[in-house]
């Protein structure tokens, strides 16, 4: 299989700084394409708790990367994929990590556009990706040279649209959490101005969204692109 970047390890500093910037929160999902040696999402799960994802496509750093996970009994916090990260579904992430090239970033963007949620946070080493906004662009300087990261984050918004029966949600449901969820479901509000308004994660709004749904007290999660 043709590679389209070179292995060139992010120092992990770099790794660390990028990680913080995308505000990645325990049990949120990482992906990082292209793993390298797998310090990316050893670093996440590790330092951050997330819940963390490579792909990789050269079989020797593919393995290598196994074996740190395994070594580091990281199995169940990191999953390791053998593959091109062009064909594998990245739409469970909340923050994807790059590494790559001007070129392949702009490959790879109508791919990002389509399969990522709003709101999930795109954090890139030292190459921008065409066409899209940075949040953040951040000089770091470490060793003997700077290096660049760009954080950009996928617009547009999913909002729970309520049934009626949402006003009686306190009679109805048991759960406390839930029960507060659903106070703030009103037909504008995303799933981001909740979890800000809660402390939550996105992740774990839209868990109780889904819940909700079952209920029948949420018709549906709108997605406005
Ligand atoms: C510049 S390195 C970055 C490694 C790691 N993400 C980091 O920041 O330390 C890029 C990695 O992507 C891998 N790679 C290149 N093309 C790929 C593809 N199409 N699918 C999966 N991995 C790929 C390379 O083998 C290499 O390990």
């Amino acid at each position: 299989m043709p590679y389209d970047v070179p292995f060139v390890p992010t120092p992990e500093v770099v790794v660390r700084r990028m990680l913080q910037l995308a505000n990645v929160r325990r049990d949120e999902v990482v992906y990082d394409l292209g793993c390298g040696d797998g310090r990316v999402v050893i670093i996440a799960a590790r330092e951050f708790g997330a819940q963390s994802a490579c792909i990789e496509i050269r079989k020797d750093l593919y393995e290598q990367t196994l074996r740190r996970v395994k070594d580091l009994g990281l199995e169940d916090r990191v999953k390791v994929i053998y593959g091109n990260f062009f064909e594998e579904d990245l739409s469970d992430a909340d923050v994807v990590f790059m590494y790559l090239l001007t070129s392949v970033n702009e490959r790879i963007r109508p791919k990002l556009e389509r399969e990522l949620r709003p709101g999930t946070r795109v954090v890139s080493h030292d190459f921008e990706m065409p066409g899209w906004k940075p949040l953040i662009v951040e000089d770091l300087y470490e060793e003997w040279r700077s290096h660049k990261i760009y954080l950009y984050k996928i617009p547009g918004m999913e909002v729970p649209i309520p049934t009626e029966g949402i006003k009686n949600a306190d009679t109805l449901l048991h759960d406390e959490n839930l029960i507060s969820i659903a106070k703030l479901i009103d037909g504008n509000r995303s799933i981001e101005d909740i979890a800000l308004k809660t402390g939550l994660t996105n992740r774990q709004v839209r868990n109780m969204i889904n819940e909700l749904i079952k209920t029948g007290l949420v018709k549906e999660l709108r997605l406005i692109k």
